[in-house]
């Protein structure tokens, strides 16, 4: 145990000196003067994940960009009508609207979030929230509401109905069925007093977090009150207390029946108040109370010794004064007799101290009471020096925070002070804010503190004034907001693991600097002006980048296959291309990394698509990848073909194209034939052989057809003469028809075919006529399955056209058509019996080749 010698006390006097540079008297309305401290009170996480202070109603409601509407600040004196259908989140507050009704927001089904405050709201009608049924956060905080309205909204979890005009904290029985209510808020400076049945509609929901008062004074308390909202676990009172302490006593011992850990006091004691009694005697036994804040309170020396005491006594954890006036009352400051027993406090933390006096506290207190303590935080105090000798008997110190202070190098690493032996446990420092400059200075002082492990340099003046040496166990480094350029990688270490370089001026990166940290784990590189990933980075251990508002146009799939790892991905409001570049991010990446999709990604072009949320672009598949253009193109066609060729199978488009080309052939041919044959007569139009078998079909349907067509026919059983060899009549017969048809069918073939084997050995030439021969098959006869022996008739039918006869009566029709055509001679005088008798030797039609 160490009493604060005189030694120490003059140690102490650093410790004044935070507040000498920032000391600024201001005149307070009771004419004394108050020295304030300049600056804003900032705080900074020191694991770097500086998480951006968001509206909690954005988080849980709003699930596209579309979602939002603010219509605040427009002088309007009613809803806007009519609100888009998708509205998620709905803010008309700063407006002169005073009354809300039911048609306002009809139709807004998917409305979660209403925020409506300095409206000067008077009225809701009953029936204002019928068609908003999934609310969840509702602020119609500051308007001028005189009763605290009915509300019955199954969903909602956020009321804000704080600094309204009604004159009682009665709430409505409907509240009782707001079963997922979670944080309330009421204060009206017009309610004064707490009724024992103010809260009971509470008693069952599971309300987590109360907010009470609107910083007016209570007359009246009912104690018992408060105990109702059992499953309470952070109480905040807005309210002063003067002078009616015992009633505050009471509250507390109400707190403790529920299941209250957090507790947070503001403007608890005005300045013009007088403290009587002991008012916080009650921490002491309060066995759930872990974490206490005072706020924006005025707090004398001699309430600071009582307050004291009462907190060493108590199971209290965290012990924060936030924004508060310390003067000193007892003349010899404040006195902190020795305790011996042990103290549950961890956690301190200063934000922004007022010193009433224009002169230094005095503080005399045993250090070994706090020698547990952890955690420490000193910010917005105006220090300038390091109190070196007080923070030494603050050995179990993990976490320092001077964040938000006037500190420089001279002032922190001052010559008397030994950071080794000073902080022999600490392991997180955080000198944000501040005046430090030279990092090549920095990076030396920190081989003194080698238990740090982070360190945060963010907000300062950094500038890179020569080589650095970092130890080796500092692996976590914060210099986000400084000026330091594209060359601050190589003043880094390689032990790295956490880096934030967010608005350091970066414009370009390249895999090059970054190789030089294998053991990165997390980058920030948020709000610089880098344009483009390099495709071949490789951070293999990287599970979260930071890359939001940059100039990034577009996130390709090999940025990512150097980053196996990744887990959390933030690279909103950078100016998006919306083309295929963006494709493969848009429509593969795991969204389920991306923490701030799909609100801050936005296409910035093409310039009709800016503005478009990229999560809306739909770039089709096809679009964008030519393999699947191909790979989809090709089945098509495929298909296609596919079904034009069962469809032209099915309608016998085979036949109907042979017949097509028989005629077609046959009207080319024909011209060239009809000058042949101008001087030519014959006797037939055609000669027909067929085989006996087959005469029904030759007499009932061929000769009737054609002869009745007017074709002349020679027909070898009835045209032929009598007595003579059939070689030689049907060498007549050939001889004086314009054609030679022959009905062929596997009786022909098998019965008839020998005759003409000969006829065809005798005048071969006849085989190579052209278009002499006209075949007709009867029935199917393909030219291979014919036995080789009939080599002749093989080579005919591939050669010639042949005719087939369809079973189809359509077809036939065809098939006349194209028979008739074929014996169609240009000039039909030239068949003439008589003259063709007596020219038929001279038919150039057989002629010896040899
Ligand atoms: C609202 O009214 C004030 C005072 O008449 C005016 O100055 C302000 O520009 C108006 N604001 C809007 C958005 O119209
Ligand atoms: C409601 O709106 C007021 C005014 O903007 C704000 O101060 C308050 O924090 C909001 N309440 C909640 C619960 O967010
Ligand atoms: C708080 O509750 C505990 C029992 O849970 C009791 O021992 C203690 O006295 C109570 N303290 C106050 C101030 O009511
Ligand atoms: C603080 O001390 C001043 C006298 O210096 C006194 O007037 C004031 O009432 C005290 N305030 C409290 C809250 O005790
Ligand atoms: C700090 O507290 C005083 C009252 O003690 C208050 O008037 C002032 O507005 C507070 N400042 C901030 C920033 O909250
Ligand atoms: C410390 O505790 C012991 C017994 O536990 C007691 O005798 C002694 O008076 C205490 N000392 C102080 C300073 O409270
Ligand atoms: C996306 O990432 C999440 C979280 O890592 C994971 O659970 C999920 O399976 C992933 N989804 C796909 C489709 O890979």
């Amino acid at each position: 145990m160490t009493f604060v010698d005189s030694h120490q006390l003059s140690e102490l006097l650093c410790l004044q000196l935070w507040m000498v540079s920032a000391i600024m008297p201001t005149k307070r309305n009771f004419g004394t003067k108050v020295s304030s401290l300049s600056g804003t009170v900032v705080i900074t996480c020191l694991l770097l994940a500086v998480a951006a202070k968001e509206d909690r109603g954005v988080k849980l409601c709003v699930t596209q960009r579309q979602g939002i509407k603010d219509f605040s600040s427009q002088n309007l004196t009613q809803v806007p009508s009519p609100i888009p259908e998708e509205t998620q989140y709905l803010d008309i507050s700063h407006n002169f609207i005073y009354r809300l009704n039911g048609s306002s927001f009809s139709g807004l089904l998917q409305l979660c979030f209403l925020k409506a405050t300095h409206c000067g709201l008077q009225e809701l009608s009953p029936s204002v929230f019928d068609h908003t049924p999934l609310l969840k956060v509702l602020n119609i905080s500051h308007n001028k509401l005189p009763f605290i309205p009915d509300l019955s909204l199954k969903h909602l979890r956020v009321l804000d109905l704080s600094n309204n005009v009604y004159s009682s904290y009665r709430v409505p029985e409907s509240f009782q069925d707001l079963t997922h209510l979670d944080l309330l808020s009421l204060g009206s400076p017009a309610a004064v007093s707490v009724g024992y049945n103010d809260f009971d509609p509470l008693m069952n929901i599971s309300l987590h977090h109360l907010i009470l008062g609107a910083g007016n004074l209570w007359r009246k308390y009912d104690s018992g009150s408060l105990a109702k909202i059992r499953y309470l676990q952070k109480f905040s009172l807005h309210t002063a207390f003067c002078e009616n302490f015992r009633q505050f006593e009471n509250l507390l011992v109400d707190l403790n029946q529920t299941q209250t850990k957090s507790l947070r006091f503001i403007t608890f004691v005005p300045d013009d108040c007088q403290v009587s009694g002991n008012p916080f005697k009650n921490l002491r036994t309060m066995t759930s109370i872990r974490s206490l804040t005072l706020e924006n309170t005025w707090i004398n020396s001699s309430f600071m010794e009582m307050f004291v005491k009462n907190v060493w006594l108590s199971p209290l954890y965290n012990l924060s004064f936030v924004n508060i006036t310390y003067n000193e009352d007892t003349p010899d400051g404040f006195q902190f007799p020795a305790i011996n027993h042990s103290v549950s406090l961890s956690s301190i933390t200063f934000r922004g101290i007022n010193h009433y006096q224009y002169r230094y506290p005095t503080i005399n207190m045993s250090f070994e009471v706090i020698s547990k303590l952890t955690y420490l935080k000193f910010s917005g105090t105006g220090m300038n020096i390091l109190p070196c000798k007080v923070m030494s008997v603050l050995p179990s110190l993990e976490t320092l925070d001077l964040s938000d202070n006037l500190l420089s190098e001279s002032g922190f690493w001052w010559p008397m002070c030994s950071h080794t032996s000073t902080f022999p446990k600490l392991q997180h420092l955080s000198l944000s804010k501040n005046r430090f400059s030279s990092l090549s200075f920095i990076s030396q002082k920190m081989k003194e503190m080698n238990t740090v492990a982070s360190l945060d340099l963010s907000f300062n003046s950094i500038i890179l004034d020569g080589a650095c040496s970092w130890p080796i166990q500092l692996t976590q480094l914060s210099l986000g907001n400084n000026n330091l350029g594209n060359e601050v990688f190589r003043y880094l270490s390689s032990h790295f693991e956490r880096l934030d370089l967010s608005k350091t001026g970066i414009t370009v990166i390249t895999q090059e600097d970054l190789s030089h940290f294998p053991k990165l784990t997390y980058l920030r590189l948020s709000s610089n002006s880098i344009q483009v990933i390099p495709a071949d980075l490789n951070i293999p251990a990287l599970t979260s980048l930071h890359v939001d508002q940059n100039a990034i146009t577009s996130l390709s799939k090999e940025v990512f296959a150097g980053l196996p790892r990744l887990k959390a991905l933030k690279a909103g409001n950078n100016p998006f291309f919306c083309s295929c570049e963006s494709y493969w991010f848009v429509t593969a990446f795991n969204k389920s990394l991306v923490l701030d999709w799909p609100l801050d990604y936005l296409c910035s072009s093409p310039p009709a698509l800016a503005g478009l949320s990229l999560s809306e672009y739909k770039p089709t598949k096809l679009s964008c990848e030519a393999w699947l253009q191909a790979a989809v193109a090709l089945p098509a066609v495929i298909t296609v073909s596919a079904c034009l060729a069962l469809l032209f199978y099915k309608c016998d488009g085979i036949w109907y194209t042979k017949m097509l080309w028989v005629w077609i052939r046959m009207k080319r041919r024909g011209k060239q034939r009809s000058n042949m044959l101008t001087n030519v007569s014959f006797f037939y139009h055609a000669f027909l052989s067929y085989s006996h078998q087959d005469s029904d079909w030759v007499d009932n349907q061929l000769v009737p057809s054609l002869e009745g067509a007017g074709f002349s026919l020679c027909v070898h059983e009835r045209d032929f003469v009598p007595g003579e060899w059939i070689i030689d009549n049907i060498i007549n017969c050939v001889e004086c028809s314009y054609k030679t048809l022959f009905v062929l069918s596997k009786h022909f073939v098998q019965s008839e075919w020998c005759n003409y084997e000969l006829f065809f050995a005798q005048h071969r030439a006849l085989s190579v006529q052209r278009d002499s021969l006209v075949f007709i098959l009867l029935e199917p006869i393909p030219a291979d399955s014919l036995p080789k022996r009939f080599l002749k008739l093989r080579s005919l039918l591939r050669q010639q056209t042949y005719l087939e006869w369809p079973k189809d009566e359509r077809k036939q029709r065809v098939f006349w058509v194209n028979l008739k055509s074929m014996l169609h001679v240009a000039d039909k005088s030239v068949v003439l019996k008589e003259v063709a008798l007596s020219l038929s030797d001279t038919i150039p039609l057989i002629t010896d080749p040899v």
